[in-house]
């Protein structure tokens, strides 16, 4: 199996995002404001797109976003790999801190790589979240 992540353009995540983040709703829906000025990161599979992610950085900070592996190839470490790869990532950009909105069944997840949760919780379209944040 020949695994590579790539930078790649937003659209190119926007099926993926879409069909594992909200399937019920349109692709407009998982189409950012900003995303014109993010860094989208892809993991290929034999070629295959299985694991997108994005990040968007502002005044030395920095925050990921739709972080999304295709339903069939979770738990095999893809999302984790993208991850790890997406903060050293963010480390070469010098940024002093690292954040998202994780869905709130997703903290220990995050925890694995070094966030921590804060104390700000809230509800979008009916999923739960809590802001998390890694310093460097
Ligand atoms: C969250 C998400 C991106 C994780 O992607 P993934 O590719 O499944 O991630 P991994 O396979 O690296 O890790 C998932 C779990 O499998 C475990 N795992 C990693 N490698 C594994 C392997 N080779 N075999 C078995 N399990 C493995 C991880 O430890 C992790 O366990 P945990 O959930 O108990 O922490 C994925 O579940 C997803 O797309 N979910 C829907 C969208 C979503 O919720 N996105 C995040 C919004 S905050």
């Amino acid at each position: 199996m020949n695994k590579k992540i790539r930078q790649i353009p937003a659209e190119e995540t926007y099926a993926l995002r879409q069909r594992v983040m909200w399937p019920q709703k349109p692709l407009t829906f998982i189409i950012l404001p900003n995303d014109a000025h993010g860094i989208h990161y892809g993991l290929y599979v034999d070629e295959v797109l299985v694991s997108v992610v994005s990040l968007f950085i502002e005044n030395k900070i920095a925050q990921f976003r739709k972080l999304a592996t295709d339903q069939k190839e979770q738990q095999k470490g893809y999302g984790s790999m993208l991850l790890t790869h997406l903060l050293n990532c963010a480390e070469d950009y010098k940024v002093n801190k690292i954040w998202c909105n994780a869905r709130l069944d997703k903290q220990d997840f995050y925890k694995k790589f070094g966030f921590s949760p804060t104390n700000t919780r809230f509800n979008k379209a009916g999923q739960d979240y809590v802001i998390m944040e890694k310093y460097f």
